[in-house]
């Protein structure tokens, strides 16, 4: 892909699955990454693994619910390979999906905690990545969404309504910085086999999804790596604003 090279990139999230997988990846078209994770010895591992084949990458304790934490992951980018050029906004409280239910019953704590890491702690990646993408004349802010923000389901409510503030936070960055260079998308994955789902996930579950999968088998990590490199990308230089699902046709629109 086109303008990867020699670019710097922080994965807010890289610890493990589709974070993981997009570090990989910008290393492999010649950026460097800065690699955050609530999972600090995730995000060490996955540097050292990288590092080990000749890249640059950097593992960062991280929590994206404390703006200090935030701030520092961009300040680590900066003052290690001196700048920014992207961001992956990816990580999720996957956790808190266990007793994510209906508008009735969700316990407060978990939506409030769905929100804090979900959506609140992206704005706090952006407020802060901002100003330095800035200085580079421009730069490309990557959101993990989910198809689950435009399904409609029964469940995983928290879920849902923190991926669709996605969505609006997006548009609004990508309407007062455009301008400025500024582009800021999502990616919506369907079911992507990670090492979690894989123990999260019975084979019927799969079997069931894979069963409305217009595409012959179900994600892979380095799916949704590819889209968020692309879109990373000058060769994604004109795509602003906007949520693309990568989910093997799952969702239609
Ligand atoms: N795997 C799927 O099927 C799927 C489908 C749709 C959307 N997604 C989205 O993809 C993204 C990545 O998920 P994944 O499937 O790779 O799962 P994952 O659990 O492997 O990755 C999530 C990462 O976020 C980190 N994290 C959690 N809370 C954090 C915090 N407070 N601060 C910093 N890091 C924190 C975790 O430690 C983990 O490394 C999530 O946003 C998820 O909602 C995944």
């Amino acid at each position: 892909m086109r303008g990867l090279a020699n670019k710097v990139f922080v994965i807010a999230g890289g610890g493990s699955g589709i974070g993981e997988a997009t570090a990989q990846r910008l290393t492999e078209e010649g950026a460097a990454v800065v690699i955050g994770d609530l999972d600090a010895g995730h995000a060490h591992q996955v540097a050292a693994r990288l590092a080990a084949t000749g890249a640059r990458a950097l593992g960062m304790s991280f929590d994206i619910t404390v703006e200090e934490s935030v701030l520092g992951l961009i300040e680590a980018a900066v003052d290690t390979f001196g700048g920014l050029d992207g961001i992956h906004v990816n990580a999720a409280d996957i956790a808190g999906l266990a007793d994510d239910t209906d508008a009735v019953t969700v316990p407060l704590p978990t939506f409030d905690r769905t929100l804090a890491v979900n959506l609140r702690g992206h704005l706090l990646c952006t407020r802060h990545a901002l100003p330095e993408l800035l200085k580079r004349g421009g730069g490309s802010l990557v959101y993990t969404s989910s198809g689950a923000a435009f399904m409609g389901e029964p469940l995983r409510l928290a879920y849902a309504v923190s991926k669709n503030g996605l969505h609006g936070l997006l548009r609004h960055v990508a309407s007062r910085w455009g301008k400025d260079g500024i582009r800021a998308n999502a990616v919506a994955p369907g079911l992507v086999i990670t090492d979690s789902n894989r123990h999260m996930m019975s084979p019927e579950a799969c079997a069931a999804v894979l069963g409305i999968t217009r595409s012959p088998r179900l994600g892979e990590p380095r799916d949704i790596a590819a889209m968020v490199a692309f879109l990373m990308s000058d060769d994604g230089e004109w795509i602003n604003g906007q949520v693309l699902s990568v989910d093997g046709g799952v969702t239609m629109r």
